[in-house]
């Protein structure tokens, strides 16, 4: 995958600038979030909206992806592809948003509940959601990759949970994936180490049931073995100074969600 680009304080200025596009396109798409509008609805919406603030949506043809977004719901573990199909009450759903703004991507998702959701679908949401955090909590300079996998991977597990290996975080930039490979589980103290001006996504997808994954016959969507539930939230994030900065974090809360600070 080649090697980790360090981005300088003014590369940063680029992309903190593509990924706040990018965090305010997911925050206007969740208000639409209801029973009855379809994915397709979301792809129009993330798609105008993208172009209207002079960016492209990095999905659309990227290695022959259709469509402006990513709209994973239920089983679906990452990579749903919008289409006609209606929002249940019920429904979870994880949509995924990158941006291209002036050259630079912005990377940002999470899982959204349609109406009343089950119980059991909440607490997979809100651990998901908790394994982003735990994850970003870790990252400073010298830190090594290992050191976040393996706070994902026992949290999601302690819970009952497990981690999909399949699909991984990435370093992002100009270009949509790029070196390090972020995985969601692992050893503490093995690794790469993190170093400022490094950005990269956390992404952790975790599921109700078994964690493997396969790929339907329109070779993107990738869904659960067992069928059980998948969810996932996304940052993008720089590695600064002394700590980490949530390049994609959220100016106001998302529906359904809290707030990322
Ligand atoms: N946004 C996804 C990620 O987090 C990648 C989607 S690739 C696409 O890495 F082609 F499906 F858009
Ligand atoms: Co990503
Ligand atoms: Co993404």
């Amino acid at each position: 995958m080649g090697n980790v680009l360090i981005k300088s304080d003014a590369d940063l200025v680029e992309m903190r600038k593509a990924c706040k596009l990018a965090a305010r396109t997911l925050v206007e798409a969740a208000k639409m979030i209801a029973p009855g509008i379809t994915t397709d609805d979301i792809n129009r919406f993330v798609h105008d909206y993208t172009v209207k603030h002079n960016a492209k949506p990095a999905p659309l043809g990227y290695r022959g992806y259709p469509k402006s977004v990513c709209t994973s719901i239920n089983e679906v573990i990452c990579h749903g592809i919008p289409s006609d199909r209606v929002l249940q009450d019920g429904d979870i759903i994880n949509v995924d948003v990158t941006s291209i703004l002036n050259g630079w991507h912005g990377d940002v998702s999470a899982t959204f509940f349609v109406g009343d959701v089950s119980d059991d679908a909440r607490r997979l949401v809100e651990v998901t959601r908790e394994c982003l955090r735990l994850g970003i909590e870790q990252v400073k300079p010298k830190v090594r990759l290992g050191d976040i996998g393996a706070v994902i991977q026992h949290h999601a597990e302690s819970n009952g949970y497990s981690v999909v290996q399949d699909f991984v975080g990435h370093g992002i930039g100009r270009n949509f994936h790029e070196a390090p490979q972020v995985l969601h589980f692992g050893k503490a103290g093995r690794g790469q180490r993190l170093a400022k001006g490094m950005t990269f996504t956390i992404e952790p997808m975790i599921n109700q049931g078994d964690y493997r994954s396969i790929i339907l016959d329109d070779d993107w969507t990738a869904v659960t073995i067992d069928g059980k539930l998948s969810a996932q939230f996304e940052h993008t994030v720089a590695v600064t100074d002394d700590g980490v900065e949530i390049l994609t974090a959220f100016d106001e809360p998302l529906l359904n969600s809290e707030v990322f600070k």
